[in-house]
């Protein structure tokens, strides 16, 4: 398993590759959640709410996507939540290859030593950067393909972003088809339980 300099178990505690993002971020935003999940979720890079609060989709895509895994069972604190990048790009742009290709040791990573049933790519961003083609979002939404990172064979899930879904009611439905599809996978329609519930 890759064990990239600058990462303290799944958590980079020090990173200076791109410049840009260094003189945007005030932190490193790394991933959320049990480092044994069965989910995880991975976006494009933090916002400007998760840059002050160092925590990934706290702003209003979280909201969004803390709605939908409560409708289908699931929790946000059994889940992990990442990023393809870990530092707020400026004006929120749209990483850079060389940003995403920076970061993406750190990425694998996390996602080896978690080893999860399955990673949801929230986006067109994380889609295309963890199966390594194009992606269309939409079309695709619902779709599952293997990759290999490292020794890891990983199921990825193809997701629209909770974003989209705040301006286009089909794509909300879309969006919560495929957390329903996350639901089935870890068994979690009915509800989630966890041992601190007893
Ligand atoms: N918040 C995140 O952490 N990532 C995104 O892709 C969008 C919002």
């Amino acid at each position: 398993m890759s064990d990239p300099d600058g990462m303290d178990g799944l958590c980079v505690t020090a990173c200076r590759k791109c410049p840009a993002l260094v003189d945007s971020r005030s932190r490193i935003v790394n991933g959320v959640g049990p480092d044994d999940a069965d989910v995880v979720f991975v976006g494009e890079g933090p916002g400007a709410n998760e840059d002050e609060q160092g925590e990934p989709f706290v702003g209003r895509s979280g909201d969004v996507l803390d709605d939908a895994l409560d409708t289908h069972g699931l929790r946000r604190r059994d889940v992990r939540i990442t990023n393809c990048v870990r530092c707020r790009p400026p004006e929120n742009r749209d990483p850079s290859a060389e940003e995403l290709a920076n970061c993406r040791a750190y990425l694998d990573a996390e996602l080896e030593a978690i080893d999860p049933d399955v990673v949801v790519a929230l986006g067109k961003v994380p889609a295309q950067h963890l199966l390594g083609r194009d992606v269309a979002v939409t079309n695709e939404a619902g779709t599952i393909e293997t990759v290999s990172i490292g020794e890891t064979r990983l199921d990825v899930l193809v997701c629209v972003h909770p974003a989209a879904t705040l301006y286009d009611r089909s794509q909300k439905d879309t969006f919560e088809g495929t957390i329903e599809k996350v639901a089935t996978i870890v068994g979690a329609e009915g509800g989630q339980s966890s041992l601190g519930d007893f």
